[in-house]
C-alpha cells in the first residue's frame, strides 16, 4: 500500500465512465422536419441512464452553413436553429447534470467556415488584420496551387482566391478553410471559445483532426505514396507527413489541458489517426496533452484474434506513464462494426469493447445493432461521397436515424427523416429489443452493468492471456477480484481451457455451454480464489 494520498483519490470520472457518440441529426427529431435537434436528445436523456453509459458526446451543434454538416462552424460560441438555441442548450446540458451525466461538445479548430466572419475578414484584402488567421500563400513557380498536398475530401487543398490573387489552404472541403495555429491571435480566440461553454458547465471537449492543427513552417511538398492503388481516395496519393502531426501541435494540446484544467475534472479527447507510436505523444510531450487520444485500431484492425491481441498488447506497452487507454469501434466516419463483422460477432465486439482496459466510446446505434444503411444515389448527402463517388468513402450509411419504437418513421420524426431508416427498423428499435433480453441492446445493457458493478473491469489491470486459434482472452482484476474474458472471433466451436469460476455473461443466450466456446460466443466470468 502506498502513503501517497494522490493514490487513494477515486480515478476521475472519464476513467470509470464510458462515454456515447450523438450524431444530432439523426437522434432524435422534435420538431417534424426531419432533423434531429436538441429538444428531441432532451427526450431521450433517461435513455442513457437505463443503457448505463456516464457522458453523452454531440457531434456540432453550431451554427453552420452544413456544407460538412457542421463541422464547417460559422460560430463557435452559438446554436444552429436546425437544433435549436442556446437556451434550448442550457436546458439540456441541466437536464444532462440533473441525471448525474456528463456533456461532451465537439470542437473544430482546424478549420472554421468560409462563412465564419473572421475568414470573410480573411479574405477581404491582403492588409485586413485577419489575413494571417488562415494560411495565404502566393501560386507555385508554375502559376498552380502553392504545393502538392491533397485535401482528404480529394483534389488539392489549396482554392484560388480571385479578389486577392492569392491560394487558402483546406485539408477538407474549400467551404472549410484552415486556420493558421502559428498566429498566437488564433490560439487566444479558439480558447476563449472553449472558456465560454466551459463557464456555461461544458464537461469537456472532443476536438476534432487534432494532428493536422499545424503544418510544417515551409509548407513543403508532401512524399508519394508508395503503396497508393486506385480506389484507396485521392488522399492517399501523397503522405501526409508536412501537412500533419508536427511538434508544435503539442503546445496547442497542452495550452488546452491546461485551460480545461483550471475548470476542474474536465474532458479532452481528441481525433487522432496515427500509429500508435505516434498517438500517444498526444498525451503530452512536455506537458500534459489531451487526457484521451482517440484510439482507432479497433476500427481498421482485421477482425482477427492475432491481429487484435498483437494491438492490445503493443498499445499497453506504448503508453506514456500515467496514460489512461481508451478504445472505439465506430464514429460517424467509418462503418459500423455491424457492418464489418456481422451481427453475431458485433456481440463479441460489444464484449471486447466494454471490458478491455480503457474509456469506451460507443457510437449511437451500435447497440441496437445497427448496420451500414445503403443511400440511394439520388439521395446521398456526404460532400466525401459527391466527391469520389462509388468507392465507399460515403459517410451517409452510418450516420442514419436512431430506431426508437415501431410507430412510423421508428419514432425519430413525425417528418420525413433527412436519410432513410435501416429497412428493418419495425423490428430493430429500442422499444423492441428492450422487451428482448436476448438482443443487441440487451447485452449492451448488462455489459455496461456488469462494469459498473465490476471495478475490476472499469479500472482493474489487464493481462492478455491468448490470441490463438481465433480465441482471445484476457484477464481484468483488482484487489482479489479476477475476471476472465474469452472471446470466439470465429463462426465454430473453439475449445479452451475455462478456469473454474462464476460465469457472468455470455453473448449467446440459450443451450448449454460445455466448457469449450460456442461459435460466435463471448463469455466473462468471475474466477474462483
Ligand atoms: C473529422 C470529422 C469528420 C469531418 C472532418 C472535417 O474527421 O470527424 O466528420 O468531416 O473532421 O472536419
Ligand atoms: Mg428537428
Amino acid at each position: 500500500m502506498s502513503n501517497n494520498p494522490a493514490d487513494l483519490a477515486p480515478a476521475p470520472w472519464w476513467e470509470r465512465g464510458v462515454l456515447y457518440q450523438i450524431y444530432p441529426r439523426s437522434f432524435q427529431d422534435s420538431d417534424g422536419d426531419g432533423v434531429g435537434d436538441l429538444a428531441g436528445i432532451e427526450r431521450r436523456l433517461d435513455y442513457f441512464v437505463d443503457l448505463g453509459v456516464d457522458a453523452i458526446w454531440l457531434s456540432p451543434i453550431f451554427p453552420s452553413p452544413m456544407a460538412d454538416f457542421g463541422y464547417d462552424v460559422s460560430d463557435y460560441v452559438g446554436v444552429d436553429p436546425l437544433f435549436g438555441s442556446l437556451e434550448d442548450f442550457d436546458r439540456l446540458l441541466a437536464a444532462t447534470h440533473r441525471r448525474g451525466l456528463k456533456l461532451l461538445l465537439d470542437l473544430v479548430p482546424n478549420h472554421s467556415s468560409d462563412r465564419h466572419a473572421w475568414f470573410i475578414e480573411s479574405r477581404s484584402s491582403r492588409d485586413n488584420p485577419k489575413r494571417d488567421w488562415y494560411i495565404w500563400r502566393d501560386p507555385g513557380p508554375d502559376g498552380g496551387p502553392p504545393n502538392n498536398w491533397i485535401s482528404d475530401f480529394g483534389g488539392s487543398s489549396w482554392e484560388w482566391d480571385e479578389t486577392t490573387g492569392q491560394y487558402y489552404l483546406h485539408a477538407f472541403l474549400k467551404e472549410q478553410p484552415d486556420l493558421n495555429w502559428r498566429n498566437p491571435e488564433v490560439r487566444a480566440a479558439m480558447l476563449d471559445v472553449m472558456r465560454f461553454w466551459f463557464d456555461r458547465g461544458v464537461d469537456g471537449f472532443r476536438i476534432d483532426v487534432l494532428w493536422h492543427m499545424v503544418k510544417a513552417e515551409d509548407l513543403r511538398d508532401n512524399p508519394p505514396n508508395p503503396d497508393y492503388r486506385p480506389g484507396m481516395g485521392d488522399m492517399n496519393r501523397v503522405l501526409q507527413l508536412h501537412s500533419t502531426d508536427q511538434p508544435e501541435v503539442h503546445e496547442i494540446a497542452a495550452e488546452m489541458r491546461s485551460l480545461a484544467d483550471q475548470f476542474g475534472e474536465r474532458l479532452l479527447v481528441g481525433e487522432i489517426y496515427l500509429p500508435v507510436e505516434r498517438l500517444v505523444r498526444y498525451y503530452g510531450v512536455d506537458a500534459p496533452g489531451v487526457h484521451l487520444p482517440f484510439n482507432f485500431q479497433l476500427i481498421d484492425l482485421q477482425w482477427n484474434a492475432a491481429a487484435i491481441g498483437e494491438a492490445i498488447q503493443r498499445y499497453e506497452e506504448a503508453l506514456p506513464a500515467g496514460g489512461w487507454p481508451n478504445w472505439v469501434l465506430g464514429n460517424h466516419d467509418r462503418p459500423r462494426i455491424a457492418a464489418k463483422v456481422g451481427e453475431a460477432q458485433a456481440r463479441v465486439a460489444a464484449v471486447l469493447l466494454l471490458t478491455l482496459r480503457g474509456t469506451p466510446t460507443i457510437y449511437y446505434g451500435d447497440e441496437i445493432g445497427l448496420a451500414d444503411v445503403s443511400i440511394p444515389a439520388n439521395e446521398v448527402k456526404d460532400p466525401r461521397e459527391l466527391r469520389e463517388p462509388g468507392i465507399g468513402l460515403g459517410r451517409d450509411p452510418v450516420r442514419t436515424p436512431m430506431g426508437w419504437d415501431g410507430s412510423p418513421h421508428a419514432g425519430f420524426t413525425s417528418g420525413k427523416p433527412w436519410l432513410p431508416l435501416h429497412v428493418d427498423w419495425p423490428r430493430r428499435n429500442v422499444e423492441a429489443e428492450i422487451a428482448n433480453p436476448g438482443s443487441m441492446l440487451g447485452l449492451y445493457r448488462a455489459l455496461l452493468a456488469l462494469r459498473r458493478s465490476e471495478t475490476a473491469l472499469s479500472e482493474g489491470g489487464f493481462e492478455l492471456v491468448n490470441s490463438q486459434d481465433d480465441v482471445l482472452a484476457y484477464r481484468r482484476s483488482q484487489g482479489d477480484t479476477c475476471i476472465f474474458v474469452a472471446l470466439n472471433l470465429s463462426g465454430e466451436r473453439r475449445a479452451i481451457t475455462l478456469p473454474s469460476g462464476e460465469l457472468l455473461l455470455s453473448t449467446i443466450d440459450h443451450g448449454e455451454s460445455d466448457g469449450s466456446l460456442r461459435p460466435n460466443e463471448g463469455i466473462i466470468l468471475r474466477m474462483a480464489d
